[in-house]
């Protein structure tokens, strides 16, 4: 399938500017609309259409979509930062679902069939079996997780009731850089662990931080599923295609359905980097889960989904080259 039009919401962030590559790669005609508060302009190729301008500009998007024409968008405009959820509440609900709101009610307005949401493993909140499914049940356990989670709801009532179809892609923990060096994670603040650790053996950190040493766990240090960027923006892709072809509405985890505990990445990165890397025992974050490790055999089954970077080597020297790659200038 090529060629179909293309509106990406937040295409110039970390996650979105990835998709656009896949999508480009793939034979589809790409346009972004994105307000730069935490993406780059330098992240979009030049050859894709690119609209300036926030998501919650109904007038903007309105004249967005009447002029594209879009098959489908992909939306991955919106606020990520989970501690920053718990203090600032209304914020994710307004950037994460009240904007979302727009866009949807904008995408039935203008007949785009397809949908693709970015979604999160947040929506579980602390899953009582791993690794989860989709079928687990969605409790949130900070605004960030409920924020998503209620659009995932709004998505399947529009879908429901309207032309419009829609899949929902739950991230769990996303990481690396393009394989080409062409895109990665390059906002500041981060409080992702690899980008810390990145960030750390650029210089640019000090002591990274192992928030809680006491899990239920291998080694007592948290259990995550650690995904690379480019695996979930082919993931992004596969889910358009079946959207395009007519596929149902679907939700799907993204993650490789094994996990790695912070000790493992740390030592890991030690290993990739052939350097050493300080670290400090802090408490637990709140809201932290043990282990979270994603079911993701539906992805492979459902969307013929082939993972192509699963390995955690690969994933932190992809990630620990972007990061040396912002030292230079453009
Ligand atoms: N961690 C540290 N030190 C750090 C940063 C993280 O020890 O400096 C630990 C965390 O406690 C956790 C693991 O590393 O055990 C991964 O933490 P991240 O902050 O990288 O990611 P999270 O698992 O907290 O968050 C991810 C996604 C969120 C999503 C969440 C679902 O990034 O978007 O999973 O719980 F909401």
């Amino acid at each position: 399938m090529i060629d179909r039009k293309i509106l990406v919401l937040g295409g110039a962030g970390y996650i979105g500017s990835h998709v656009v590559i896949a999508l480009k790669a793939a034979g589809h005609r790409v346009s972004v609309l994105d307000d730069l508060s935490s993406g780059f302009r330098s992240a979009i190729p030049h050859d894709v259409d690119f609209h300036e301008g926030e998501i919650g500009n109904e007038k903007l998007l309105g004249e967005v979509l009447r002029v594209g024409q879009f098959d489908a968008i992909m939306h991955f405009a919106g606020s990520l930062i989970v501690p920053e959820s718990v203090v600032d509440p209304l914020k994710y609900y307004q950037d994460n679902t009240c904007d979302s709101v727009n866009v949807i009610r904008a995408a039935v307005a203008a007949k785009v069939s397809s949908f693709v949401f970015s979604s999160t493993a947040a929506v579980y909140g602390v899953p009582t079996v791993i690794p989860v499914d989709e079928q687990a049940e969605t409790r949130p356990v900070n605004p960030y997780g409920a924020s998503k989670l209620m659009v995932e709801r709004i998505l399947a009532d529009t879908a429901a009731a309207h032309s419009l179809r829609f899949a929902a892609l739950r991230y769990f923990n996303v990481a690396g850089a393009d394989p080409d060096g062409r895109a990665g994670q390059s906002t500041e603040g981060a409080t992702h662990l690899i980008k810390i650790v990145a960030e750390h053996l650029a210089g640019r950190r000090g002591a990274v931080k192992i928030f809680g040493s006491d899990f239920e766990t291998r080694d007592g240090t948290g259990v995550r599923d650690y995904i690379h960027v480019t695996d979930l923006a082919d993931v992004h892709v596969k889910a358009l295609e079946h959207l395009l072809s007519g596929g149902d509405n679907l939700v799907a985890n993204c993650g490789y359905g094994h996990g790695f505990s912070v000790r493992e990445v740390i030592t890991a990165a030690e290993k990739v980097s052939g350097r050493r890397i300080m670290t400090e025992d802090a408490p637990r974050r709140l809201g932290d889960p043990a282990e979270l490790v994603a079911d993701a055999a539906f992805a492979r089954k459902v969307l013929g989904w082939t993972p192509r970077f699963n390995d955690l080597d690969l994933i932190i020297s992809h990630a620990l080259r972007w990061e040396s790659s912002l030292d230079r200038p453009d």
